[in-house]
């Protein structure tokens, strides 16, 4: 297990993050997205860091009983290290001290690793939404957790 400190995102993190971002995802946040992030009052933003360097991160938001992780990743060099396990507890911790007692997110149909992830963590596939996705066009399927 790789000893990573987990801590708030700040705006000087964004370069990293957006670096793993544009590695990772066919249509990356851009830098905006996640300073609107960091200055929003109702999201929860998280990095994972190890030597100086981001290796992961993990942005939600809550407003009233509505709690969404939006996007949480970590570089391909790192995983199956517990990395997102700790970024996604973290949120959890957090959501549930502000009161909130159910979370859900989407991922695509095909990315398999990410519905296993959550899955372990106790995440539900509770609804499926059509073409939610672009480039490639495919559907979302949306998971649960009452905590
Ligand atoms: C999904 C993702 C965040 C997981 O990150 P990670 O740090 O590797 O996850 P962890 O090491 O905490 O994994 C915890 C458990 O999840 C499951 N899991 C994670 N990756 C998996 C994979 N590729 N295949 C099968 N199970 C997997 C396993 O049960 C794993 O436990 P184990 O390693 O003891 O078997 C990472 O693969 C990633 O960044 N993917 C690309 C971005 C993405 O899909 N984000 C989620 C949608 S927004």
């Amino acid at each position: 297990m790789i000893e990573v400190t987990i801590r708030q995102m700040y705006p000087t993190d964004i370069p990293e993050v957006v670096n793993i971002e544009r590695t990772i995802f066919t249509t990356p946040w851009s830098e905006t997205s996640f300073l609107q992030e960091i200055n929003n009052l109702y999201s929860i933003k998280k990095v994972a860091v190890l030597n100086n360097t981001t290796i992961g991160y993990v942005c939600a938001n809550h407003i009233l009983n509505e709690n969404h992780i939006l996007n949480l990743a970590v570089h391909p060099e790192f995983r199956r290290c517990g990395i997102a396990t700790k970024l996604t507890k973290e949120v959890l911790k957090e959501l549930k001290e502000k009161g909130c007692d159910f979370v859900y997110l989407e991922v695509r149909g095909s990315n398999l690793s990410a519905k296993k992830f959550y899955e372990k963590l106790g995440f539900v596939i509770v609804a499926i939404r059509k073409d939610y996705y672009t480039l490639p066009r495919e559907d979302a399927i949306i998971m649960a957790l009452e905590m």
